[in-house]
């Protein structure tokens, strides 16, 4: 048996924020921005649009494609940082949202690698039989969880969801692999000091800007960079395979030179490895089944072809996984 995915959807909001809007906003260049991310625009959800609202478009438009109804689904595992509350689970909004009453659903907290942690537990439920279809969602509102005066962290993120429907299917085909590691001493590189119980809401924490995203970029690149590499290595060594053999490598979509230095170390062409960072900028854990969706839209994944994905955010998290489409 394998979890094979049979269906894929995303949203990604209308409004389009372009670095010269950004211009106006901070002291930044469209320039400064293209040559150091790579990103040209990224998407915002509207005032009255949230998490859930992009996630649960995007998981009926998966549902649609698989030709799978609400009630079929056993389990959703939605990976998200900027979920609709601290609590319940954002998972539990579009499960009601959708109406897949005979669901169980949960969020997985893995920042940036949130897809592919939601999609290795999804994996693993079905393989030990609770379940037998499962909706893996990554879908971020991070235009709510950044400084917008803070020309560091701004310039870099967007939102937008991106799902996929799995079903546990005898045959070849599907998640062959998922390797996950977690390394917690990273964690004040990249992460949202409040307001959690650490630092609870106060006065005092919104002036200190407690509640938005706080980031060293420079040192998270280098630790990516080794990280997705050293990762995706490890997807294709132990399922005995070479780069020469991915034909879609569909990383997390952090920034152009991240994708370039780690496909570069991989010894991936162009031809190989899925980019649409410029589109959209980093939008965490929606990145990936974002990605997904567009690159099977454009036809870019045949039936057989070996897909090699990694991701890599905040906690310090990273993982990969290897599918056989
Ligand atoms: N516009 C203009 N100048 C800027 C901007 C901006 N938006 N942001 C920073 N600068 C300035 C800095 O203030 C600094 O100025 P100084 O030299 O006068 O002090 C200068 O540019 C260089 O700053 P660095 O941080 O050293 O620039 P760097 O080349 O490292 O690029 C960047 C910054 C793009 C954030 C890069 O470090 C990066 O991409 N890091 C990865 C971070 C990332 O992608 N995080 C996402 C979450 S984790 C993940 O998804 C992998």
């Amino acid at each position: 048996m394998k979890s094979k995915i049979i269906g894929t959807g995303s949203y990604l909001p209308e409004k389009v924020m372009t670095n010269y809007d950004l211009e106006k906003l901070v002291d930044t260049s469209h320039d400064w921005i293209v040559t150091r991310t790579g990103i040209e625009e990224r998407r915002i959800v509207a005032e009255d649009q949230c998490t859930s609202d992009m996630a649960t478009i995007a998981a009926q438009r998966a549902m649609d494609k698989a030709g799978v109804k609400a009630e079929e689904i056993d389990l959703i595992v939605l990976g998200t940082i900027t979920g609709d509350y601290p609590w319940p689970a954002t998972a539990c909004i579009v499960q009601a949202n959708i109406g897949a009453k005979n669901a169980y659903a949960y969020d997985v907290s893995a920042a940036c690698s949130g897809f592919l942690y939601a999609l290795a537990s999804a994996d693993d439920f079905l393989m030990a039989g609770r379940g037998k279809k499962a909706l893996v969602i990554g879908a971020e509102t991070l235009s709510r969880a950044v400084d917008w005066t803070d020309r560091n962290t701004c310039v870099l993120f967007g939102d937008g969801a991106g799902a996929i429907v799995l079903e546990a299917q005898e045959g070849d085909t599907g998640v062959l692999s998922c390797h996950l590691h977690s390394d917690g001493n990273y964690l004040e590189l990249l992460y949202q000091p409040g307001f959690g119980a650490k630092h609870p809401p106060s006065a005092a924490g919104i002036e200190a800007k407690l509640p938005y995203l706080k980031m060293q970029g420079n040192e998270v690149f280098k630790v990516a960079v080794r990280s997705l590499t050293e990762v995706s290595k490890e997807a294709l060594k132990a399922n005995g395979f070479t780069s020469a053999d991915v034909d879609q490598f569909i990383p997390h979509q952090a920034n152009l030179r991240i994708l370039e230095a780690t496909t570069k170390r991989l010894k991936l062409t162009a031809a190989q490895s899925f980019i649409n960072v410029n589109k959209y900028g980093n939008t965490s854990g929606a990145t990936i089944p974002i990605a997904i969706d567009e690159a099977s839209q454009q036809g870019l994944l045949k039936e057989g072809d070996l897909i090699l994905s990694a991701a890599f955010g905040g906690g310090f998290t990273w993982g990969s996984t290897l599918i056989r489409w």
